[in-house]
């Protein structure tokens, strides 16, 4: 099994630095999910990540950076609100689509035009980028970012805790830095800059109207539907799907049924008047704690001998758009397109 240490040793931090420049791979911290990481400027540790994960080579990385800077290393054309973005959300939960600087590798962008690009909020994670980034320039080299997707494996939930990669990826990946249970605990917001206006391609902790409010113009959200390509893979219906199916019904649906089956699970909120049991979860009735405990449930619930997950149906409000997202996406099961 791979090695967990705590990302707050800086001996922990020197051996992801040097895995990270042989070549290797790494479990890494961030607020929203843990990664895994390599160099995004070596092609072959790049592909050793579509084959841990078992995901398609034409699906793009986000490159993680430690600093505002990186920007134009990886993209150009880089428009204004792409720095005042930046300036407002980076560190944090906001990857940035942008036209992709010449030198960027097929292997991240997945040979389309665009790049993502996203500084975490996470201090293990910025350690990590700014001591690699040190020592890659030192070594002549410029750059420094970290191509990473979620550190699972292609179609499952993404990981919130060092344990659940392990988990999902073994031995693929020698050294998994802790950074504690993610705080977000959902992925982050995908704006794409590289078109006439901001989209949204991915909901996440950073919300449309935070965006709008930032950049003094509407925000809008891509629907997944009408896109025609996969291009965000988190678009594919069947993303983020625990193995036991999963339905989402009203509070009184899952009391019935919870009391006719107990092969059956049941993630409600802390307002459908249900006890907590071990097959029964209670989250609370807030979308960021909500968001925070989602896929960490649903794992715990995914491994134990239940036939069905019921999932008490989501408030309509805006504040749950992105927890939304990943519910509706884990409920759809058509067997097909998995990323
Ligand atoms: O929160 C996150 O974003 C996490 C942490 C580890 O940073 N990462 C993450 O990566 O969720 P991944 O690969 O699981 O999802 C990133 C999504 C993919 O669906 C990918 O298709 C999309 O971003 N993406 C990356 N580059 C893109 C591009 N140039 N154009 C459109 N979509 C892109
Ligand atoms: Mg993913």
């Amino acid at each position: 099994m791979p090695k967990i240490a705590s990302g707050r040793s800086l001996e922990a931090i020197d051996q992801a630095v040097a895995l990270l420049n042989a070549g290797q791979l790494i479990g890494l911290p961030t607020e929203t999910v843990y990664g895994l990481a390599a160099d995004a400027g070596n092609p072959e540790a790049v592909r050793k990540i579509f084959a841990a994960k078992g995901r398609p080579a034409d699906h793009p990385l986000i490159v993680h950076v430690g600093a505002d800077a990186l920007l134009t290393h990886y993209a150009r054309e880089i428009p204004d609100t792409a720095w005042v973005l930046a300036e407002a959300f980076w560190p944090g939960p906001l990857t940035m689509i942008l036209k992709k600087a010449p030198g960027v590798l097929d292997e991240v962008t997945g040979g389309q035009d665009t790049v993502g690009v996203r500084m975490p909020g996470h201090p293990v994670a910025l350690s990590l980028l700014r001591t690699f980034a040190e020592a890659q320039c030192q070594a002549g080299k410029s750059g420094g970012g970290l191509a990473a997707p979620s550190a699972n494996r292609f179609g499952r939930i993404s990981p919130t805790m060092a344990q659940h990669v392990a988990d999902e990826l073994g031995d693929a990946v020698p050294l998994i830095l802790d950074g504690d249970d993610c705080q977000v605990g959902i992925e982050s917001t995908i704006v794409d800059l590289s078109r006439d206006k901001p989209i949204i391609l991915r909901p996440g902790a950073v919300t449309a109207e935070q965006l709008s409010l930032v950049l003094g113009a509407p925000v809008a959200i891509e629907s997944a539907v009408a896109s025609d390509t996969p291009r965000v893979s988190g678009s594919l219906a069947a993303h983020y799907a625990p193995q036991t199916p999963l339905q989402v019904g009203d509070a009184a649906m899952i009391a019935q049924a919870l009391q006719k089956s107990p092969s059956i699970a049941a993630i409600v909120r802390d307002d459908a008047g249900l006890k907590p049991q071990p097959n029964v979860v209670v989250l609370a009735n807030h979308p960021v704690a909500y968001a925070h405990d989602l896929y960490r449930v649903l794992r715990e619930l995914d491994s134990g001998a239940y036939t069905q997950i019921l999932v008490q149906a989501l408030p309509d409000s805006v504040a749950w758009g992105a927890v939304h997202d990943r519910l509706a996406r884990a409920a759809h099961r058509d067997g097909s397109d998995k990323d």
